[in-house]
């Protein structure tokens, strides 16, 4: 198989949902070897894993783990039965995550609050580690988390989600410099809104004041924001690390 992904050995978590789907096809179409699929969402996992399967075109070999990425025990596991199965893991891409409930701070159970980082910013925790220990033992690795202009913008009406994402970006930093040695780039792709089941309990009139703020007028689609990922997992990025790509329709830009 040809493409700028042949022959890489990929880990995907939050494949289940709208933008892990994307990628996985994506990542499909340029000659992936082998694409592990992670989620909690089982039905999910095997609807995305059946298309995959089912597009003659691509020769991949495709794996459903049905996993909580918030499991510490059950993420080394299962990383490191399918780095042993496959040989290796060349590429992580560490994309899971959930939206809290919108309120203000003085509205904000703590619950919610816990549950986002624990979702978010521990289970991006969990699978780097257990994938960097893969890619440690071997030549190296691109690791790619997803975060968000919520980390880094005025992202009002969910402090647990800005927040979250605002670790994972300085996470992604602190990784890439400790494991640039070990020839393991990390980075992450910040994503301006594009309408997935993370928005189901976003009140009415909200995406609308949301919308307001992409300068391109619309909002994204997910294969608009999946084309980062392969760009990161290629070797055309090999001298690119601790960076975080913008893909916004220009929201942090502003009007
Ligand atoms: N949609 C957007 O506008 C947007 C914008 C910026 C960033 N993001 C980020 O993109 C990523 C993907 O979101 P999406 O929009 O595709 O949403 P989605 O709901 O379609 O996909 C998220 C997936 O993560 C899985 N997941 C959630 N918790 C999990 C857990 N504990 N263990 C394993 N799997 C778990 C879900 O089952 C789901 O399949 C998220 O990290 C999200 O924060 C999304």
């Amino acid at each position: 198989m040809t493409g700028a992904l042949a022959g890489k050995r990929v880990v995907i978590t939050g494949a289940a949902g709208a933008l892990g789907g994307a990628i996985a096809a994506r990542f499909a179409a340029e000659g992936a070897e082998a694409l592990s699929l992670v989620d909690r969402d089982a039905d999910g996992l095997g609807e995305v894993a059946a298309r995959l399967r089912a597009n003659s075109s691509s020769s991949v070999n495709v794996r459903e783990h049905v996993v909580d990425v918030t499991d510490h025990d059950a993420v080394l596991h299962t990383y490191d039965t399918l780095a042993t199965e496959l040989g290796g893991i060349d590429v992580s891409v560490n994309n899971a995550g959930i939206l809290a409930t919108s309120a203000r701070i003085h509205n904000v159970d703590p619950a919610d609050f816990r549950k986002v980082l624990d979702i978010n910013v521990m289970g991006i925790f969990n699978t780097m580690k257990a994938s960097i220990i893969a890619m440690r033992g071997a030549d190296g690795g691109s690791v790619i988390n997803t975060a968000s202009v919520a980390g880094f913008t005025n992202w009002t009406h969910n402090s647990p989600y800005g927040t979250s994402k605002a670790a994972i970006i300085q996470l992604t930093k602190i990784a890439a410099s400790e494991y640039a040695r070990d020839n393991i780039r990390v980075n992450c792709v910040s994503p301006g809104t594009f309408i997935t089941s993370l928005h189901d309990e976003v009140p009415p009139g909200a995406m609308d004041s949301v919308l307001d703020r992409h300068p391109l007028g619309r909002f994204g689609e997910a294969d608009e924001i999946a084309a980062a990922y392969v760009y990161l997992a290629s070797d055309q990025t090999t001298w690119m690390t601790g960076s975080n790509i913008v893909i916004d329709g220009g929201m942090s830009v502003g009007q």
